[in-house]
């Protein structure tokens, strides 16, 4: 059994987040979505409730692949979550060419920490490569409208971050 894991910040989990999900799942048996648990980033979003929003959205979108998905929280290293899972995969979205230069340094280094553990690279869908997780908190935080940015089931909690 293929196993991957996806981590990520998912603060909120996006479109384009979805997208890199299913094609992952095209390619592994089983794809664990990975929220980090990050104290110093401070997120808009708590990570249970991130972790149950991307749940939410896998199994009302993705509803075909569901059980191939397992969605839950990490802290410390993603090469640690890697192994914890049994995974020979870490999965990432790549939308451009700015995303490449930190990305790579990333799998670099998990390669050197864990050689078992390749990272691999989904090319986000072209109508998604504009989308970020970052712009979406900041058109929410004005009140405006991120329906066509986000699964369905992040909507309250973003519309709830620009009454905050
Ligand atoms: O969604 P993001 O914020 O781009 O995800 C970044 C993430 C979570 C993949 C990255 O920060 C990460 O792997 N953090 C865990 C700590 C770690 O393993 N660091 C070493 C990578 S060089």
């Amino acid at each position: 059994m293929t196993v991957a894991v996806y981590p990520g910040s998912f603060d909120p989990v996006t479109r384009g987040h979805l997208d890199v999900v299913q094609r992952a799942c095209g390619v592994f048996d089983s794809v664990v979505v990975a929220v980090l648990i990050n104290t110093r980033k401070s997120p808009v979003l708590s990570a249970e409730l991130r972790v149950r929003i991307i749940r939410e959205a896998v199994d009302e979108e993705l509803a075909t692949i569901a059980s191939q998905v397992e969605v839950t929280t990490f802290e410390g290293l993603t090469v640690d979550l890697a192994r914890k899972h049994e995974a020979g995969s870490i999965v990432r979205g790549l939308r451009a060419v700015s995303d490449f230069e930190s990305e790579q340094a990333m799998a670099h280094l998990n390669r050197e920490m864990a050689p078992e553990v390749d990272t691999v690279f989904f090319m986000t869908g072209l109508e998604h490569a504009y989308l970020s997780s970052s712009m979406v908190r900041e058109i929410a935080s004005f009140g405006g409208d991120v329906t066509a940015l986000v699964p369905r089931a992040a909507l309250p909690h973003l519309a709830e971050i620009s009454s905050r």
